[in-house]
């Protein structure tokens, strides 16, 4: 049987490193894409992309089909995180934020879609957040970036069924990489003293958690496992315990108790 040719963006640092590594030694052939990446002995086949550009993403695509003949599953985990009230967060930032995160997924399923709808199989795996399925204080776009997600995942799932295409999102929880020294602060972020307590208060507990997180090498083995299941799910949430335990009861509880207990969380 032929290898899986895997395109996994984000592949630099963190997750998608830690995916694209993960798969390269169990027998994917892998191209790990970022803007700045090389190759190495642990990920031999790189190429560089910035997600934020059509011309950018379209080329990496060409470059690996032209090499590879075939794109099998992308993996899109580039991405980064904004942290400031609503506020004092101005329109472009807040574009920003999508362009990487949202626009960036969308343009790579763009330019491999035709490609698997004609080879009549694929998988497509994007990165939410459980910040896509709880609205995060003080990183409201970032949590609108993968709500977006979301949305556009789930209904992609039910388009490109017909085609043997299978679109999961995973949701991680908190997880130790270079995600909280990468998160950009709003330009006014720190500024406004109507906000600039309560917002160091619970970005501090949000670094702490994620500096405390789990190893993504748990995400690796769960794409993994996606890859080598004939009908995936749609969702993986995965994380610590806590953070799983919390989205499973937010379902259930009274709405005013769950807030309750995020505030108290998040020392808000
Ligand atoms: N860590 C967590 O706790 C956590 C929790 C939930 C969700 N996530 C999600 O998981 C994904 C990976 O995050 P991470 O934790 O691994 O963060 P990370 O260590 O900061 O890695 C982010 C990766 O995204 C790439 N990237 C950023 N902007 C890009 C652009 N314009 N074009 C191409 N690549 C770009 C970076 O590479 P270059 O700088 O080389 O381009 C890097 O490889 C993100 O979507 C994030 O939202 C993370």
């Amino acid at each position: 049987m032929k290898k899986m040719v895997v395109l996994v963006s984000g592949a630099s640092s963190g997750i998608g490193k830690s995916v694209a590594e993960y798969l390269h030694k169990n027998g994917f052939t892998v191209y790990g894409a970022s803007r700045h990446i090389e190759p190495s002995d642990t990920l031999p086949l790189t190429v560089k992309m910035d997600v934020t550009s059509d011309e950018s993403v379209e080329s990496a695509v060409a470059f690996i089909l032209q090499k590879e003949g075939r794109i099998d599953a992308v993996v899109n985990a580039a991405g980064f995180g904004i942290a400031g009230a609503v506020e004092d967060t101005s329109v472009s930032e807040a574009k920003m934020q999508c362009e990487t995160n949202f626009f960036g997924t969308l343009r790579i399923v763009k330019a491999v879609l035709p490609h698997m709808r004609e080879q009549r199989s694929g998988y497509i795996i994007n990165f939410s957040s459980i910040g896509g399925l709880v609205g995060l204080p003080f990183q409201a776009f970032y949590s609108a970036s993968k709500f977006a997600i979301e949305g556009f995942s789930e209904a992609l799932r039910f388009e490109v069924k017909p085609f043997n295409i299978k679109v999961s999102v995973i949701e991680p929880g908190d997880f130790k990489t270079n995600f909280t020294q990468n998160r950009k602060k709003t330009v006014l972020a720190q500024e406004d003293e109507a906000y600039k307590e309560r917002f160091l208060r619970c970005l501090s507990v949000m670094e702490h958690d994620e500096q405390n997180g789990a190893d993504p090498i748990v995400i690796a083995k769960t794409v993994y496992r996606i890859l080598n299941t004939k009908n995936p799910r749609f969702r993986y949430t995965v994380g610590p315990f806590a953070e799983r335990l919390f989205i499973m009861l937010k379902k259930f509880l009274p709405a005013s108790l769950s807030e309750l207990m995020f505030e108290k969380y998040y020392k808000l």
